[in-house]
């Protein structure tokens, strides 16, 4: 008698967006390797970010599309590659004890051919830094790649994340720069201890790294959590949503910990409503609606914890979330916690941005988890002949 898994037929039912998802993605990828955030999106159009990008290159990654993350990050590299000097005005700036100014950072988003665009935008924010490093070594553990191709890049990052990781920036919703960021700390934490992982450092960087990482650490436990839960920045009594990666994806806090546990906890209470995670309480963005992609890292979470009936129920509210054109949006209205600040975003930027290729890849790398792998068209076979020659 064959086992079949009581949630089978949940999963299968899934098994379609997920694939038509990582098509979407696949599709939408520019040629030089950029994920798009969103298409047509008014703000967003034209950009790829290292937050949104690394987070799709990792669940694409996690599908098997190993050449479409390992493009992304390609891009990621020569990105750090062409601002070689402006990092290195940066370090020698933060060892002479007269750090630069934030307009002297490197940017959060790239045009696809790697510019910073003419558009102003919310810039210095490093936890996009600390996750491609972290994604690109996971990609390379799953599939077995070398890392070789991408060590200068993450060599560079290195350097740019040693200098700057304790600065107060932008967090992930590109909001109070005045703060440090617990879940910005989680992507630093897990870019240095990936780039100390992956052998791609010099001796004394890996080992600064690796202080760097432990240091703050015990940041996050001593000044980032709040009756037992991590916060939303240091000295913050509250919770937001883009601490579940901290726990998963991430990994940086183990989901069974006590300050795991109670962190899904908080944002379970605080910020989910049937299944779909609000940003943070006081968000007013569009209104301020939940979030499929949250909901997916809240899933992710309690996967991790071992809760997997409550991981597929997130997964199922985030499907539940797409369009009639097989879109995902960003966040959705169903329950909004400022309703009157909806309508003026809607002027400003037009409809929410919709697909948002992260969430898309979020829902892809929940379902994996789960045990839903999208087939993956395989290599087509060379011709005999060449097969031959190559013997
Ligand atoms: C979000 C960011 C995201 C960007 C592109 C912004 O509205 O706050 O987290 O990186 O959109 O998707």
């Amino acid at each position: 008698m064959t086992h079949v898994a009581p949630d089978r037929a949940r999963l299968d039912r899934l098994a379609p967006l997920v694939a038509s998802s990582v098509a979407l993605i696949a599709r939408l990828q520019d040629d030089g390797g950029a994920y798009p955030a969103s298409p047509t999106f008014s703000a967003y159009r034209g950009y790829s970010w290292f937050r949104d990008g690394a987070f799709i290159a990792d669940g694409m990654s996690a599908a098997g599309s190993v050449d479409s993350a390992s493009r992304f990050f390609d891009w990621c590299a020569s990105i750090l590659e062409e601002r070689r000097a402006a990092i290195g005005e940066i370090v020698a700036a933060e060892a002479a004890g007269s750090p630069l100014a934030d307009e002297r950072m490197l940017a959060t988003r790239f045009t696809f051919d790697g510019r910073e665009g003419v558009d102003d935008w919310w810039d210095f924010q490093t936890d996009g830094y600390g996750t491609w490093v972290w994604a690109v070594v996971e990609h390379a553990r799953r599939h077995d790649v070398p890392l070789e191709r991408w060590g200068e890049g993450i060599r560079l990052t290195a350097d740019y994340l040693l200098a700057t990781w304790r600065r107060p920036c932008y967090d992930w919703w590109e909001e109070h720069p005045q703060h440090v960021h617990v879940s910005t700390l989680g992507c630093l934490i897990a870019g240095f201890e990936a780039a100390v992982a992956s052998g791609q450092l010099a001796p004394a960087a890996a080992t600064a790294a690796r202080a760097a990482a432990v240091e703050a650490r015990a940041l996050v436990v001593e000044r980032g959590t709040h009756e037992g839960h991590l916060a939303k920045w240091l000295g913050s009594t509250e919770v937001d949503g883009s601490l579940a990666a901290v726990i998963a994806p991430l990994g940086v806090i183990d989901a069974t910990s006590a300050l795991g546990l109670a962190s899904i906890r908080a944002i379970d209470d605080a910020l989910c409503v049937d299944g779909g995670v609000h940003r943070y309480l006081h968000d007013t963005f569009y209104g301020g609606g939940q979030w499929p992609l949250l909901s997916c890292m809240l899933g992710l979470a309690h996967a991790a914890a071992g809760d997997r009936e409550r991981a597929l129920a997130q997964l199922e509210w985030a499907a539940a979330t797409v369009t009639a054109e097989g879109w995902l949006p960003e966040q959705v209205p169903d329950h909004l916690l400022a309703p009157d600040r909806r309508a003026e975003w809607i002027e400003r930027w037009g409809p929410v941005a919709t697909p948002l290729l992260w969430s898309h890849a979020m829902l892809v790398r929940l379902a994996g988890e789960l045990g839903i792998m999208p087939a993956i068209p395989s290599a087509p076979t060379p011709p005999a002949s060449t097969q031959e020659a190559a013997q």
